[in-house]
Order: C-alpha cells, then sequence, then structure tokens
C-alpha cells in the first residue's frame, strides 16, 4: 500500500474538514501518502487530484464546507462514464480511498469496490442524519444548532407582533433535524414526512392555543412534509391571522462546525482510515451510544423512523 485517496461527496456539511485532516494525517502517520481527490466524484473521473501533505490541512478545522470540494457525477452510471472512471482511477494508482459523504456516495463507493475493485471505506457526513449504522452524522450538529439559533430569533419577532412563523428546514425525506429543531425552540407545531398532517387539525389547535392565551405560533416544516409556502398558503386561507414564512436552505449547511462534529469527524475519520489501512473495506465507521461501530457499506436499510417519532410526539406534546 502506497497511495491513499480521501474524496467528500453529497451535499457538503460542516465537520468534513476536520475529517479530512484526520483522514490526511493518519495516513501519513501510517508512512503512506495522501491523495485528495479535487471536486468530489466528478474530480475522481477526471483524476483531479494533489498530493497533500500533513501541512496541507492546517488550520482547516473549523472551517465550514470542504476544502476538496463536491461535485457528483451523473454519468457514473453509464458505459461511457464508466469508461472514464476506470481510465482515471488507474492514471491516479489509489491504493484505497476514504469516502466522506451521505448515501449517494456509498453507492458511489459501493460501484468503485464492485465494478472497478477498488477498496474504499466510508465515513456518515450529512446534514439530514439519515444514515443508518451511526448515531449522527458529520454536519448535523451543527445544522440543528444553526436552524435553532435562527428559530429564536423569529420567535423574538413573532412574539412582538403576535404572528404565526412557518419555517421550514432542511433534511430531505427524513423528519429529525426538524424535530429536534421544533423541541429545541418550542415550537407550537410540527410537521415532518414520517407523520401525516391534516391542515384544518392544525388551524384548529393553533386557535385554542391563542383563545388561551398564546400570542404566537412557530411551525417548524421538514422540507420532506411540505413547502412553506403552501402550509402558509393553506393557514391563509383558514385563518385571519397574520402568518409569515422563512425557509432556513442553505443556511443550515454553512458555518464553523460545532465542537461535536469536529470530535465526531475526528474519531471517525481517523478509525475509518486506520481501518482501511490494515486491509479491511466495504464498511462505514460510526458511532453508535459513543462507541465507534461498522455496518456494511452495501444493503443498507432505511433510516431510523422511530426516533423520530419519538423527538416529534415530545416536540407536539410540550409545543
Ligand atoms: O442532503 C443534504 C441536503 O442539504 C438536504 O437537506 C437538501 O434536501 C439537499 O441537500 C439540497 O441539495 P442541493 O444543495 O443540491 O440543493
Amino acid at each position: 500500500m502506497k497511495r491513499i485517496g480521501v474524496l467528500t461527496g453529497g451535499g457538503d456539511a460542516a465537520g468534513m474538514n476536520a475529517a479530512v485532516r484526520a483522514a490526511v494525517r493518519t495516513i501519513w502517520h501510517h508512512g503512506l501518502e495522501a491523495v485528495g481527490i479535487n471536486r468530489g466524484w466528478q474530480g475522481l473521473a477526471e483524476a483531479d487530484a494533489r498530493v497533500m501533505e500533513p501541512g496541507s490541512v492546517s488550520g482547516i478545522l473549523h472551517l465550514g464546507g470542504t476544502i476538496l470540494r463536491t461535485f457528483r457525477y451523473p454519468d457514473f452510471a453509464t458505459e461511457e462514464g464508466d469508461a472514464v472512471m476506470a481510465k482515471s482511477l488507474k492514471k491516479l494508482k489509489l491504493d484505497g480511498l476514504v469516502v466522506i459523504g451521505g448515501d449517494g456516495s456509498f453507492r458511489g463507493a459501493n460501484k468503485l469496490m464492485k465494478d472497478f475493485d477498488v477498496p474504499v471505506i466510508g465515513v456518515p457526513a450529512t446534514i439530514d442524519n439519515d444514515i443508518p449504522g451511526t448515531d449522527r452524522s458529520i454536519g448535523y450538529d451543527t445544522a440543528l444548532n444553526i436552524a435553532v439559533d435562527a428559530v429564536d430569533k423569529i420567535k423574538d419577532t413573532a412574539s412582538s407582533h403576535g404572528r404565526i412563523f412557518v419555517i421550514e428546514v432542511m433534511g430531505r425525506n427524513y423528519g429529525l433535524l426538524a424535530a429536534q429543531v421544533a423541541m429545541a425552540t418550542g415550537a407550537e407545531e410540527t410537521l415532518v414526512p414520517e407523520m401525516k398532517y391534516d391542515v384544518n387539525e392544525l388551524c384548529a389547535r393553533m386557535e385554542q392555543a391563542y383563545a388561551m392565551g398564546k400570542y404566537h405560533a412557530l411551525i417548524i416544516v421538514a422540507e420532506g412534509a411540505a413547502r412553506a409556502s403552501q402550509v402558509t398558503y393553506e393557514i391563509n386561507q383558514r385563518l385571519n391571522r397574520p402568518v409569515r414564512m422563512v425557509v432556513l436552505g442553505h443556511v443550515q449547511r454553512g458555518g464553523a462546525p460545532s465542537a461535536f462534529d469536529r470530535i465526531l469527524a475526528t474519531r471517525m475519520t481517523h478509525h475509518a482510515t486506520d481501518m482501511l489501512i490494515a486491509g479491511k473495506h466495504g464498511v462505514m465507521v460510526g458511532v453508535v451510544a459513543n462507541k465507534i461501530k461498522t455496518s456494511a457499506l452495501v444493503k443498507r436499510t432505511g433510516a431510523d423512523s422511530k426516533v423520530v417519532h419519538q423527538n416529534w410526539e415530545l416536540a407536539q406534546l410540550l409545543g
């Protein structure tokens, strides 16, 4: 083994740089050469890479985004795309690859192992926290804190004007981010993809709350459940109260990673890189109940909906 590649894929997530740093420095500790793949899967297909010395990852722990950048490679599923990838992999001469990303990246990682015989190990990174095999993925904690901070601010103005605010948060098809934002901010209502909602019931509950003395209402909407614009429209049709909406969007993906994400990224990626160098691949490294755990990269199950239910129920009960 001589050269190990490091790639970030999918949507960026705060803490990816801490993961890149951990991978690069661990590779050098083993006396091997670290190769950073620029621009994710697209860069891998174009053999766009650079050797990364330990010093090249100095001063990046606290930076959001990913210094390696991340681009999709839609041609990966085609014959021509595969031929381009094969040529590039030959040029890069990688003895293994650390893939830092979400489920889409792990599917790419599987293909690399199956069709191109490249040993790959995965590290979960996405703000959606929808990856089975780990309690938390890199970036989730930061995104959660950014959203909570934003909702706290919105609450001040909602309360001053007695308004209803519909706030859309990311999470793709998974409602955990929305449910935990709601619980941490005391939101009155939460819409998640895992639970059906009835806008008439939602409006009736809000009217009841207003009648009991509440002066504002925050509704957290997971992007996978509904669009904030639609919910706002539906409420406007039913209630004679001022309603405003905010889509938090990509704000949740940026900014400095929380200490939690930096530590999580460092622990998981160091372990993953060590394992890859020791000859193990085809797995994702996660943290479950604060212990490092591995799970297969292939045949992955869906994200845990039970934990969303638990968080959603408590947020609804106390909101
Ligand atoms: O998977 C991370 C995520 O931020 C999702 O929460 C969101 O649905 C999606 O990526 C947005 O993707 P894009 O940056 O391509 O618009």
